[in-house]
């Protein structure tokens, strides 16, 4: 095994390797460095890869528009905090949810959760993650949502929203996006073989057999939905009537993640939605969505301040997030960055990649004349 797989799965960085890791850009090289090139590719893409084009439209999104800078408007200190679902947040940027994190890192979901309540920000558990609800709230430091994937069999979904809402998490995240169909491509493709060349050249797994789909770990019913059949067992009758049915289960507010229309953005501001998130699941849905950041406008527009509005997708630097805010966002989600904060270095590769977009959204925020990321102008962004 060499030092960098070595690294990679017991979370212990190289003494170095921080110094010449200076951007989420740098990261990613990092971890792409360290996994497997099928796990990477099965995982994260990249700019342009062959079945990707709704990543690398969010990545095109970012680029298409740029920065109008205000001079002459210094000030003395920049605010970064803001709150999101009345919960303050130190900085706009947030841990958005990804299914089985210790694939990246030995500590897995509990080193992200920690590393967001460091930051001071919020952790969002997904449905698939490596570590449960209660091991993820007996650890976090910070605020805490819950991510849900929608069951044909509901009873297992109740489940999981009584057990998030009994373990303290403060929102209800139902993903919309997803309904089970888009992954099997990109499964067949990559992970499968992704798992065989991994023992040939004897990587160690970091995904241990006993975390693989953990919240779902001693739930008695019939038909458990598995790794192997975990897409197929989403319920794709879901409907906007269901949105009832989650309420009912939960205190909880909630938010609809994968929201790309304005047409779906008005539904559920009508409905009584807490907040919407646009995503188009970091291109593991839909091959040809927009790119998010040109989905946002319309999106705002629509809900007329109604509810918060989110967006993930591509967010790679201090200046991408500063476009979101400057289009309407009240918060953004990070997915790839923290992963690959998180293979590179666990806890403390994530509280980089997060110490790193707070730095550069600052000195965007300076270069651009903006006091307070509660206030930043429409027309900073072209
Ligand atoms: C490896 C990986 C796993 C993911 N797992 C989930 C998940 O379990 N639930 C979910 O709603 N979204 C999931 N997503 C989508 C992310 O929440 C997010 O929408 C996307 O990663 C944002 O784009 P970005 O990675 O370019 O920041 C996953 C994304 C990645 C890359």
């Amino acid at each position: 095994m060499t030092m960098e797989a070595s690294s990679a799965s017991t979370g212990t960085p190289p003494a170095d390797s921080f110094l010449s890791l200076l951007t989420v850009r740098d990261y990613e090289r990092r971890a792409q460095e360290l996994v497997l090139p099928a796990m990477f590719g099965a995982l994260y893409g990249g700019d342009g890869a062959y079945q990707w084009d709704a990543h690398t439209n969010n990545l095109a999104a970012f680029r298409s528009r740029q920065l109008r800078p205000r001079v002459l408007r210094g000030a003395p200190e920049r605010n970064l905090a803001t709150t999101v679902l009345g919960l303050p947040i130190e900085l706009p940027v947030i841990l958005g949810p990804a299914g089985h994190q210790q694939r990246n890192h030995i500590d897995g979901e509990l080193a992200s959760a920690r590393a967001a309540g460091a930051a001071g920000t919020i952790f969002c558990l997904s449905t698939a993650a490596s570590y449960s609800i209660e091991e993820v709230a007996e650890v976090a430091t910070g605020p805490l949502w819950f991510q849900l994937y929608t069951f044909s069999d509901r009873e297992v979904s109740e489940i999981l929203i009584r057990r998030a809402t009994g373990a303290g998490y403060r929102a209800l995240m139902m993903t919309v996006d997803n309904p089970g169909v888009g992954s099997r491509e990109t499964d067949s493709r990559y992970v499968r073989h992704n798992y065989s060349l991994a023992r040939e050249h004897e990587v160690v797994e970091t995904l241990e057999e006993e975390r693989v789909l953990r919240n779902l770990y001693g739930i008695d019913r019939p038909g458990l939905p598995t790794q192997a059949t975990f897409t197929d067992s989403f319920d794709q009758t879901l409907s906007w009537d269901d949105l009832e049915w989650a309420r009912s289960l939960t205190s909880m507010p909630l938010i609809l993640k994968g929201i790309q229309t304005a047409e779906d953005a008005s539904i559920a501001a009508e409905l009584g939605v807490d907040a919407i998130y646009v995503s188009n699941h970091g291109g593991h849905a839909l091959k040809d969505a927009r790119g998010t950041l040109d989905i946002l406008p319309e999106v705002v527009e629509a809900v007329k301040g109604k509810l918060e509005v989110y967006i993930d997708g591509g967010v790679q630097r201090g200046s991408d997030i500063l476009k979101c805010l400057a289009l309407g966002a009240r918060a953004v989600m990070i997915g790839r960055a923290a992963l690959y904060g998180l293979t590179v270095g666990g806890e403390q590769g994530v509280s980089d990649v997060l110490r790193i977009l707070s730095r550069e959204l600052r000195e965007a925020m300076i270069y651009c004349g903006v006091r307070d990321v509660r206030e930043v102008e429409r027309a900073l962004v072209t």
